[in-house]
């Protein structure tokens, strides 16, 4: 049978532009030699995610300790109607857009309104970025996916120009990977992606009982130790480092006053490592620490007072029924 559709039309429903210069690299080996040679050793926590590490971050997401990824599913299924009605959007962007499991709720619901036409994931990983264009354009009939591969951090303005009313994602709870004074220069870009009638749509982990979050970074099954360690696996495939990763101890801890979880490494005894690749050599103590994820918990008024530094105001605060987790509106304060 003849094609219904010439071929020029289908594929004109895909755009992906990549943004990847191996800049990515150098950013691993300029964290690395600058994080670990502080006397408080530190590496952000960005470089978890090489194959094994995402996939181990799946992992977290089912573990029953870990309540964000359901809380914001919950929150999301029951809600999306009504944000798919409240903002009128045409088009979703999607920042660390991944798998992009949640997004089809949001689609879905963009679809039934009947507003929805284009999706903008953006995201490091090109295989991601590539698969979500080719099942989401099949699956939703019209769609046009521009897909952004690059870091959310650095390639912003390589977003598209709003065709229309936008909503801007970022889901998951990321933002709380962000130190406080980073986090607001971050949401003032984002606020920078957003045009009047555009809404910002944020997943925050809530403050609680130490006891909960502590559990839910540490859990039964060790597989957040294992995904913490992950990271001296990346720094010996990449740069070249002979680390045992099981001469560090995973620890998770709940910091009261700035109210963030902090994970660490933690050196069960005195070691000495060589990163090859920077010509590097690395010494622990026994008992050090490296640094590897601060991430920040809310409280309304923190989020708010955030988001108004970015010059945004809050329009909606959805949580789940336990409210452990909030999902956010906003949108440009107007001047
Ligand atoms: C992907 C940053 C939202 O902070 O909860 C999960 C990463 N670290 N378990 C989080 C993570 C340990 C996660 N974020």
């Amino acid at each position: 049978m003849e094609p219904v559709f010439p071929t020029e039309t289908l594929e004109s429903a895909i755009r992906i532009d990549s943004h990847l210069d191996g800049a990515e690299g150098r950013s691993l080996a300029e964290d690395v030699l600058d994080g670990l040679t502080r006397p408080f050793k530190e590496l952000p926590p960005k470089h978890f995610y090489d194959a094994r590490g995402a996939q181990l971050f799946d992992q977290i997401c089912e573990l029953p300790e870990y309540y964000p990824t359901r809380c914001e599913r919950t929150i999301l299924s029951e809600r999306a109607k009504e944000l798919a009605e409240l903002t009128g959007a045409v088009e979703l962007v999607e920042l660390g857009s991944g798998t992009a499991a949640k997004t089809r709720v949001l689609l879905d619901a963009l679809s039934a309104a009947g507003t929805l036409e284009r999706y903008v994931p953006v995201d490091v990983t090109e295989s991601m970025v590539r698969e979500s264009a080719e099942t989401l354009t099949a699956e939703y009939p019209g769609l046009q996916v521009h897909g952004v591969i690059g870091d959310f951090e650095r390639h912003l303005e390589q977003v598209p120009p709003a065709i229309g009313p936008r909503i801007v994602a970022f889901l998951g709870g990321t933002i709380g990977n962000f130190p406080p004074g980073s986090r607001r220069r971050f949401l003032r870009q984002i606020a920078g992606l957003l045009g009047e009638h555009d809404h910002l749509l944020m997943g925050t982990d809530l403050v609680k009982d130490p006891r909960v979050l502590e559990a839910a970074y540490d859990d039964s099954q060790g597989v957040t130790a294992e995904f913490n360690r992950n990271v001296l696996h990346v720094l010996n495939r990449e740069l070249g480092a002979d680390f045992d990763p099981d001469d560090f101890e995973h620890v998770a801890l709940f910091d009261t006053e700035h109210e963030w979880i902090e994970m660490r490494l933690r050196a069960r005894r005195e070691l000495s490592a060589h990163l090859s690749g920077l010509d590097l050599p690395v010494h622990f103590d026994a008992g050090e620490e490296l640094r590897t994820e601060i991430s920040a918990k809310f409280t309304p008024e923190r989020l708010e007072g955030d988001l108004a530094a970015a010059g945004l105001e809050l329009s909606r605060w959805l949580t789940d029924p336990e409210g452990l987790f909030a999902l956010t509106l906003s949108a440009r304060r107007p001047l």
